[in-house]
């Protein structure tokens, strides 16, 4: 077997760099959709590149690619170093990177000539599927294998996270795209709808989610160099996610005709949310009080600490748009749009990559190779982001409260070209915002200065 495959932490390495790049092209995917969304025929209606067949490209690779990738990278490298050992397999962990780029790959090259399945979060055809099953089980068992040869007793939050998401995942994707349905990866009727945002919402809240929340508990305390304020909170907010989180996909539907008694479970689980959120943004900040300087100073504390705030307001947002009444307003126009940008950017992307800046240097031995640029992509994304949100909340409030009014759609298109302009043109700093930090982790892993062994030492120091 090659030494490569071999060297500790080179899999993590492999993952964190491939969330970078996969950044990269979702957001030149993002782009054309704007574009899109602007100038209908700007691309002379390319085959391969058609809205219907590049959105789900833009999201699919965001989401499992960017996100995804980059927090399992980070999950890689901390469950082990917390639970003071080395990963039980390292070849294991490359076959695993291996079906779950390949999986994402899928996605360009299969939904570019028309092959997927057509549903939301659920398009990867039924052999992506199967490697992304295989992946997810992989994971699972070399973390269990881990866990079995660990030299700590004590299985910190970040620990639970990164199983919880691994687990949930093996048991909930293959149920959210059917995959006992090989051909279609759906159901007959209206049934359907169920299924798939039964993990359309799992794949945010109970893999994303969990993963982005493990790694903002790996690395606040570590940035600010104190102990966590509270375990017990911690793994209570654990909890809280899995009782609740599991059934409220039905609040992406409920302007449909699914039973009344899924509306009602999936609205009051969605307002009873506040409760886990509270505890994660409490908690963590909480444990930055009174260092909250040393912690927005650091270039990747900076980047969880927002990814925090961004959590907040997310989570705000979340109660009250599954609000039936409220969301009469807001279901199908461009608030939805708004939200999905601060949640998975905002939250999942900008903890993934706080965490890779952080992590990086610990798997490499080498210091980031400027943090200037890590700097600048926070102002790059954080300005673009800002205005996504805006931007969008402000013209789905317009379509939405239109179409409440009786306005016909094609008056009121018009209306939202300058959003849509706006929106493509933000959309350029968050594209700059991927593509320096793609630039800056390849040069931190090739280039990076070798950092001297007390100084990896004071950084791998538990708190
Ligand atoms: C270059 C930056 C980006 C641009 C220009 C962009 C643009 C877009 C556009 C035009 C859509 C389709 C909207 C519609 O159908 O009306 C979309 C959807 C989406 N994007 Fe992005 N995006 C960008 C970055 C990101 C990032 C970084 C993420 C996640 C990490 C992301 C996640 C999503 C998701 C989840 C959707 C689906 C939303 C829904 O259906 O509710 N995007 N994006
Ligand atoms: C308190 C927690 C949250 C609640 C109650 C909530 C609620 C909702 C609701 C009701 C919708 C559907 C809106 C509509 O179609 O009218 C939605 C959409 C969405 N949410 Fe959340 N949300 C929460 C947190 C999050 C988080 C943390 C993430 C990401 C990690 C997330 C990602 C998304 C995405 C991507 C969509 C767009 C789905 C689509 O394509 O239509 N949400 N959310």
């Amino acid at each position: 077997m090659p030494n490569a495959l071999q060297k500790p932490q080179s899999a993590a390495t492999a993952f964190m760099l491939a969330g970078a790049g996969w950044f990269v092209v979702g957001a030149l995917y993002g782009m054309v959709s704007a574009i899109h969304l602007v100038a209908p025929e700007f691309f002379s209606n390319i085959p391969w590149l058609v809205f219907g067949r590049e959105r789900p490209i833009h999201v699919n690779t965001m989401l499992y690619g960017f996100t995804g990738t980059m927090l399992i990278g980070c999950g890689l490298y901390y469950v082990p170093a917390l639970l003071k050992t080395r990963l039980w397999s390292e070849p294991l962990a490359w076959v695993c990177f291996v079906l779950w780029n390949l999986t994402i790959l899928s996605g360009p090259v299969c939904f570019s000539f028309g092959y997927t399945q057509g549903r939301e979060y659920s398009e990867y055809v039924w052999a992506a599927d199967l490697m992304l099953m295989v992946a997810v089980v992989l994971a699972i068992y070399n973390m269990v294998m881990t866990v079995a040869q660990r030299n700590e007793s004590q299985l910190y939050v970040s620990v639970w996270y990164f199983f919880g998401a691994m687990l949930w995942t093996a048991c909930n994707y293959p149920i959210g795209n059917v995959m006992w349905h090989p051909k279609t990866g759906a159901m007959p009727g209206l049934i359907d709808s169920i299924f798939l945002w039964f993990w359309g919402h799992n794949l945010p809240g109970l893999l994303i989610t969990p993963l982005a929340t493990g790694a903002a508990y790996y690395v606040i305390p570590r940035v600010a160099r104190m102990p966590l304020n509270s375990h017990t909170l911690s793994l209570l907010g654990f909890w809280f996610l899995v009782a609740l989180y599991t059934h409220i996909g039905g609040h992406h539907v409920l302007q449909s005709p699914i039973p009344n008694w899924l509306k009602t479970v999936s609205v009051v689980d969605s307002v009873s949310m506040v409760f886990p959120v509270s505890i994660v943004v409490i908690n963590l900040w909480m444990t930055a009080r009174g260092v909250g300087r040393r912690v927005w100073g650091d270039p990747a504390g900076r980047l969880v600490m927002g990814g925090i705030v961004w959590y907040l307001v997310t989570c705000i947002q979340g109660p009250l748009q599954s609000l039936p009444y409220l969301q009469r307003v807001t279901h199908f126009n461009n608030w939805t749009i708004g939200h999905a940008h601060i949640a998975m950017l905002g939250f999942g992307g900008y903890i993934a990559l706080g965490a890779m800046w952080h992590i990086l240097p610990l798997v490499t031995g080498r210091s980031v190779y400027s943090n200037k640029l890590v700097n600048l992509q926070f102002g790059l994304i954080t300005f673009g982001l800002t205005g996504f949100f805006l931007d969008l909340t402000a013209v789905g409030l317009i379509q939405g409260s239109a179409w409440n009014n009786g306005e016909t759609v094609y008056r009121v298109l018009p209306e939202l070209a300058p959003f849509m302009i706006t929106r493509a043109g933000l959309g350029i700093f968050i594209l700059t915002g991927a593509l320096v930090g793609f630039y800056n982790a390849v040069m931190t892993v090739l280039g990076g200065r070798r950092l001297a062994a007390e100084e990896l030492q004071r950084a791998e120091e538990p708190v």
